[in-house]
């Protein structure tokens, strides 16, 4: 990492561990490693959303892309694998360019160099980052015609509600007038199902949710010992949200760049909230932001959907 990219995350790892509640932002979870095991994740039989995803999309994509048109210009946001976005490339018409934005740096450079030879002609601008911030289009395609946000995986429900609608807002903002905004989102249900895909048998998301100290340690100097906390997983009904901790084993104290933290025995970090969504607030979220939920696709079982978003003051789509 940059220099001024280690100082925010220890300034942020500082900040989470001094609040009543301990807190690290999932944003961190990505690093090389993390990246790597989030993809091993989307492969375990009980973690449903990338495989049911994926199938939305495939089933649905000849209307998708008659829906987004010629000459688009695709923004994914965390963009990971870049799996997802290659089902719409194939079924463009003439795609103008892809832009994908992802915190892991690593991860982005390969998968865009792969797209590059699958998709000779399209336009590709890897950006690197934190995408909750503004980002910078490449001037090229600041005149683009159709401008399409694609956000797949239900990383929106990463966000906090007024964060969502800021985040949204941001996109809108980004996409334009005739933007559009092409978003995954898992819906709620059941909350066996749900509980089982964030804490799989084979132990994946276990080490996901640990690795964030392993990475404390390595880039902060810290001196976490992982055998003393554990992966626990909770439904949150009143939120509709799955939340992950790790919980200490022991009383202890752990040491982060000279900074001691005092831990009780099963006191929590809280590492994540994923938001689970039904049509209807999920409809009420995006149209606080300026959107209009124009078409749902979703699985015959109802896990999960994806919908495409118009801007709410355009007429005739
Ligand atoms: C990448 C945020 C969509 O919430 O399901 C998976 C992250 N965490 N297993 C999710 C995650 C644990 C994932 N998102």
């Amino acid at each position: 990492m940059e220099t001024s990219e280690a100082k925010t995350f220890l300034d942020d790892v500082i900040n989470g561990l001094s609040s009543a509640q301990k807190q690290l932002s999932p944003k961190y979870f990505y690093d090389e490693f993390g990246a790597e095991i989030f993809e091993r994740i989307c492969t375990t039989p009980e973690y449903y959303p990338t495989r049911t995803e994926t199938m939305i999309l495939r089933n649905n994509v000849s209307e998708i892309a008659q829906r987004i048109g010629p000459n688009a210009t695709l923004i994914e946001y965390g963009s990971g694998a870049l799996e997802k976005v290659k089902i719409i490339l194939e079924a463009l018409e003439s795609p103008n360019a892809l832009v994908p934005l992802d915190i892991s740096k690593e991860q982005l450079m390969v998968a865009a160099k792969k797209i590059r030879t699958e998709f000779p002609h399209l336009n590709v601008f890897p950006i690197s980052g934190d995408f909750t911030k503004p980002v910078k289009l490449p001037k090229e395609l600041l005149n683009a015609e159709k401008q399409v946000a694609f956000f797949p995986g239900s990383t929106i429900g990463n966000f906090e509600k007024e964060d969502a609608i800021d985040f949204l807002k941001s996109v809108r903002a980004t996409v334009g007038e005739n933007g559009l905004m092409l978003i995954g989102v898992d819906l709620q249900k059941n909350r066996d199902t749900i509980l089982k895909a964030y804490d799989d048998e084979a132990g994946v998301t276990s080490e996901f949710n640990k690795n964030i100290l392993i990475r404390i340690n390595r880039e902060l100097g810290g001196n976490f010992n992982l055998n003393k906390f554990e992966h626990v997983v909770t439904y949150n009904e009143e939120h509709h949200r799955v939340e992950m901790h790790l919980m200490s084993l022991a009383v202890q104290t752990v040491c982060i760049a000279g900074i001691n933290f005092h831990f009780d025995l099963h006191e929590t970090i809280h590492t994540e909230n994923c938001y689970k969504y039904t049509h209807q607030s999920l409809s009420r979220l995006v149209e606080a932001a300026g959107f209009f939920p124009a078409d749902f696709w979703t699985d015959s079982r109802n896990l999960f959907t994806v919908v495409l978003l118009t801007s709410k003051f355009r007429q005739n789509f």
